[in-house]
């Protein structure tokens, strides 16, 4: 047996299945053992490249035949169109924080923390115990786990201020991340052709959720400090609307905390008006000067739908996250969640439980603070000095981002492409607007990989805005 007598073999069948029938019997190995003077093991090794070359297929107790080919030709799936006709709102295939990134770009455009700003230990430890728990091979009730629930209703009960009366674990319904909730809240309490009152700019996915639950949006005016209290209750008052959603705190992509009396304000139009605020508090664990501070703490009266995840600071893998709501609205969610959902894995809760109850998850919040804080104190000194042009309104207290205006004449394609040939990738504003965008912005996501590539990054952003 030899590589020599094995592509001898293989050259001569070959050139026989050349001219052989698709289909056709191809000797036993016991004839090619005998024609060729060569043993089992080097018949075997030149039927199986012939395999891999895919000139032939064995087919068990049967033998082995040349391999029948297929004529290659266009699939037709022209008949959808008429079954499915024109889409009821265009939603990008993928938005540019969803998209993976070469391995070998600063990936400013990430929408998710770098795995080294996350509890490893914590979550691999978390992981391990939950696969050897009875949550590997049982039904979580479809409100979540108990343990989850206690959980999340007890760190919001930790923030209400004497006199508010705490939510219980039974207002929590646990969900495969927010994204989900997103949806799921905004069909069961908006619904399909009402108007949904919503920051601008704001979250891209909100926007995409709304979208396809056929909300109707209504943008209201937002910024550095959050959105004008007049200017909310004018837009309640214009379109009849009864929910608002928003982010009080380090909103994606401004990186606005609310003031407390912002907080107290919105809530007061919010009750004037017999209406929601759905509180999206997606970086509650990213405060870096501050640190989130929940409006759904200061009610007690089920104005407040409040979204907790934990799929940015314990793990992406980890797809876990909460929604607080009282009185109906608690009931209307947990029907859609089941509608859509039924639960979520018991496993990945007991996991996400385990890390949050661990003391090590202090400790790591408090280091993730620091290394947050130097990110995005080098990311923005790196624009100053090399894209002095991308202008910070302010530096956001917490959270993963920088919000940059460009000068008006930016073209925001062009940037884009040009920073993204030069290896950076870099998200265009446009995706966190549900209008019109009222100028060129960027965001950029300072808990990437590599943040000693920061400055190389800011260096490319500021070339290609003096060409775009
Ligand atoms: C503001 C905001 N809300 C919700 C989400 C959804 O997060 P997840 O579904 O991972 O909980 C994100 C993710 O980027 C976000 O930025």
């Amino acid at each position: 047996m030899n590589n020599d007598s094995t592509a001898r073999i293989v050259d001569a069948l070959q050139r026989w299945i050349a001219q052989a029938p698709p289909g056709a019997k191809v000797p036993s190995n016991r004839a090619l053992m005998a024609e060729y003077g060569a043993g089992p093991v080097t018949v075997q090794k030149a039927m199986r490249k012939l395999a891999a070359l895919g000139l032939v297929e064995s087919r068990p107790g049967v033998g082995t035949f040349v391999r029948t080919v297929r004529t290659a030709r266009p699939l037709d799936y022209g008949w959808q169109t008429g079954a499915l006709r024109s889409p009821r709102t265009r939603i990008p295939a993928l938005s540019t924080p969803m998209r993976s990134g070469r391995p070998d770009t600063i990936g400013l455009h990430a929408g998710y923390p770098d795995r080294e700003l996350l509890p490893e230990r914590l979550v691999r430890a978390a992981l391990a115990r939950a696969a050897r728990s009875d949550a590997a091979l049982t039904r979580t009730p479809a409100a979540g786990s108990p343990e989850l629930q206690a959980w999340f209703a007890g760190e919001l009960a930790e923030a209400a201020p004497v006199g508010v009366a705490p939510p219980s674990p039974r207002d929590v319904v646990v969900l495969p991340g927010s994204q989900s909730g997103l949806s799921t809240v905004f069909r069961a309490l908006v619904g399909s052709g009402s108007p949904l009152l919503m920051e601008s700019p704001s979250y891209w996915g909100a926007i995409v959720a709304a979208a396809q639950t056929g909300v109707h949006v209504v943008p209201v005016p937002s910024g550095a400090d959050g959105p004008d209290a007049e200017e909310l209750a004018r837009a309640f008052d214009e379109t009849g609307a009864r929910a608002f959603y928003a982010q009080p705190n380090y909103a994606n992509p401004t990186g606005a905390q609310w003031s407390a009396e912002l907080r107290e304000e919105v809530l007061g139009v919010v009750r004037a008006h017999g209406a929601f605020l759905v509180e999206d508090d997606w970086a509650h664990d990213f405060g870096i000067d501050t640190s989130a501070q929940p409006v759904a703490a200061h009610d007690d009266a089920g104005h407040v739908v409040y979204l907790r995840s934990l799929t940015k600071s314990v793990s992406p893998s980890i797809r876990v996250a909460a929604v607080v709501a009282r009185g109906p609205a608690r009931d209307r969610i947990l029907a859609d969640h089941g509608a859509v959902s039924m639960y979520v894995s018991g496993l990945l809760q007991a996991a996400a439980v385990d890390v949050v109850t661990q003391p090590g998850w202090r400790t790591h919040l408090r280091s993730l603070r620091r290394q947050l804080r130097s990110r995005r104190d080098m990311l923005a000194a790196a624009l100053a000095e090399h894209a002095p042009g991308a202008h910070l309104a302010h530096l956001p207290p917490g959270g993963l981002n920088l919000w940059a205006r460009l000068p008006d004449s930016t073209s925001l394609d062009r940037l884009v492409r040009d920073c993204e040939a030069e290896g950076v990738t870099i998200a265009p504003g446009t995706e966190w607007f549900p209008a019109e965008p009222p100028g060129p912005y960027i965001r950029l996501n300072y808990s990437v990989p590599d943040p000693d590539r920061f400055p190389d990054g800011a260096r490319v952003i500021g070339r290609a805005l003096s060409d775009a």
